[in-house]
């Protein structure tokens, strides 16, 4: 088996991980980090290859990770998910009727698109499946501009299932019905888990950007100022929770509407909340979706708590913290 970096393209920072997962513990070898401007990836789309590009350079030279084989995410809008039901059973039938019936269920052209799919439960011959599939264009793209950089992706998974497999290989298995609220800086992936199988991702657009922004407006100071503000590295007399109310009731507004969405094919009750990537580290926030959420346990997701680490390389991995889940998910893949 090869191991993998895991290397995850956000819109507000490049990560990329080597680990080495024993029976004991997860192990973080090397971490290679470093910010994007906020103009060079906008809904999921590299706006300056150039300078992302560069960024990805540094963040693999600076740690010097020699190693180049990738395991690379996919998310947001570059990603079409869909449930469907297929009147089929086992991995291999639902495969070929998904095939034959390709075009009732995705509106783009076979030959253009990528796909897998989970099956979410079976009855009475028939299937219900979560297909995720992405344009070959938009996948051949990130894997061209890694290439050109002399790295090497072997694995594409979606986000939402890089986060899951950290988590599991940290807590075990997920049982009844779990959200993952991935929030990052452009937008929240929102996705549902029941008894370990996603059912549902959904993008909402709200994240950190949004709570610095309000900073920016409400302060009248400039983006980088605010973000320092948010952050804790400035001082502010304002009071941020009360300044985030209204950017929290929409994200939570949006949650529990994606929520109500899979009523009835869930079951209703929402055992637990997981929040993770950077904006999950908002202040208030958790607070907030805790009073909000009809769940009965919300948590913040750190994969960093759990993991040994160089000392040299700790108090980075402490300051990313919950943005690392995808990144340190990706890294556990491994291929042949
Ligand atoms: N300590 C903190 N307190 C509040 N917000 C934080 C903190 N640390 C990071 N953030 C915010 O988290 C966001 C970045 O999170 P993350 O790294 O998960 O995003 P990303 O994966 O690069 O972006 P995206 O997934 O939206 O493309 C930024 O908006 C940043 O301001
Ligand atoms: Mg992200």
């Amino acid at each position: 088996m090869k191991k993998l970096i895991g290397l995850d393209i956000g819109s507000y920072s490049v990560k990329a991980v080597d680990i080495k997962v024993s029976s004991k513990d997860i192990e973080v070898k090397n971490f290679g980090y470093d910010l994007l401007s906020r103009e060079s990836i906008v809904e999921g789309e590299i706006m300056d290859t150039n300078l992302v590009e560069e960024v990805i350079r540094t963040v693999f030279t600076n740690r010097k990770i020699k190693n180049k084989n990738l395991s690379i995410s996919i998310s947001g809008r570059n990603l079409i998910l869909k449930a469907v039901t297929i009147d089929a059973v086992g991995e291999e039938k639902v495969r070929n009727t998904l095939e034959y019936e390709f075009p009732n269920h995705i509106p783009y052209e076979r030959e253009d698109i990528f796909y897998d799919f989970s099956i979410v439960s079976e009855e009475g011959g028939r299937s219900d499946v979560l297909i995720a599939a992405a344009k070959k264009e938009v996948v051949n793209s990130r894997v061209n501009l890694l290439k050109s950089l002399g790295l090497v992706p072997l694995a594409v998974d979606t986000a939402a299932m890089a986060i899951q497999n950290a988590y599991q290989a940290i807590h075990g298995p997920l049982s009844g019905t779990v959200f993952i609220a991935d929030i990052g800086a452009e937008k929240t992936s929102f996705s549902i888990v029941v008894n370990g199988v996603p059912k549902f991702v959904r993008e909402i657009p709200v994240g950190g950007n949004h709570y610095t922004d309000v900073i920016a407006k409400e302060l009248g100071v400039n983006y980088e100022v605010a973000e320092r503000i948010k952050l804790g590295e400035e001082k502010s007399a304002s009071d941020l929770e009360e300044l985030f109310d209204a950017t929290n009731q929409n994200l939570s507004n949006q949650m529990k509407r994606s929520l109500e969405y899979i009523k009835g094919t869930a079951p209703l009750m929402i055992n637990k909340g997981i929040l993770t990537g950077g904006g999950s580290l908002t202040p208030g926030l958790m607070d907030f979706l805790k009073n909000e959420m009809d769940a009965s346990d919300i948590e913040v997701f750190n994969p960093v708590e759990f993991v040994k680490a160089p000392a040299e390389l700790l108090p980075q991995l402490q300051k990313v913290g919950p943005a690392l889940s995808v990144c340190i998910g990706l890294a556990m893949r491994k291929v042949r």
